[in-house]
């Protein structure tokens, strides 16, 4: 399920598309090291700065910070004013990403809450709509984290999930290791909900997990 091995077309990518500053390698080395080996890939990364620079994001949420990796990524993204706050629940992911980030060249442009998101996101409300959310937290939130952003996020926004193909879950009878039968049954709705072209124009991203892409239409 943590399977971290790159494919050489990956490989390729990262190299010529998605190079990795000493930042980045901090947050991804303090991610495999002290938290989880987790985190998004640099070629998706890239992607996720690359959306958020199309909509021209200004304010952007995270749910799910880690070790900060992707919160640069996105951060990245942002010319002038804006901020990406990012949500964390647990302190001592909390901790490390905030020590990524201190004295860096996005320090003022990310916001880093710690506690459970689908409390600690009423704190922001007063700052939406939001641009761009970027779900990857606890699969099972999901649909609370979706239900969020169908609130929250302006018309044309982006809403984004991770691993959306929950290790193959979703279309395979036999629950993948470490995956929940409720994990499998919120990402099946999340993916639903998003593929309403009615609501969204979206499409899950075949990356390596899987990433589920919706522009918001209404
Ligand atoms: C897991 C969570 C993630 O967000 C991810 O990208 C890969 C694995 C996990 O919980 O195992
Ligand atoms: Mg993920």
């Amino acid at each position: 399920m943590r399977n971290k091995e790159v494919s050489r077309d990956i490989q390729y990518i990262k190299d010529t598309f998605a190079k990795e500053d000493n930042l980045l390698k901090k947050a991804n080395d303090y991610s495999i090291n002290q938290a989880l080996p987790i985190n998004i890939g640099a070629e998706e990364g890239k992607i996720l700065q690359i959306l958020a620079s199309m909509i021209n994001a200004k304010k952007i949420v995270e749910i799910g910070t880690l070790s900060a990796y992707s919160t640069i990524w996105l951060a990245r993204s942002i010319e002038g004013k804006g901020k990406v706050y990012s949500f964390e629940k647990n302190p001592e992911y909390y901790k490390l990403a905030k020590e990524v980030i201190l004295n860096s060249d996005v320090e003022d442009k990310i916001k880093i809450i710690q506690g459970e998101a689908s409390q600690s996101l009423k704190e922001i409300e007063d700052k939406a709509p939001f641009d761009m959310v970027f779900i990857d937290a606890d699969k099972i939130g999901y649909c609370k984290y979706l239900d969020w952003a169908e609130r929250n996020i302006r018309k044309g926004g982006l809403i984004i999930g991770d691993n959306s193909l929950l290790f193959g879950a979703v279309y395979k009878d036999q629950l993948p290791e470490g995956v929940s039968k409720l994990a499998k049954e919120v990402m099946i709705d999340f993916n639903n909900r998003l593929s309403d072209n009615s609501k969204y124009k979206s499409i899950l991203l075949p990356t390596k997990e899987g990433m589920t892409i919706a522009i918001k239409l209404f």
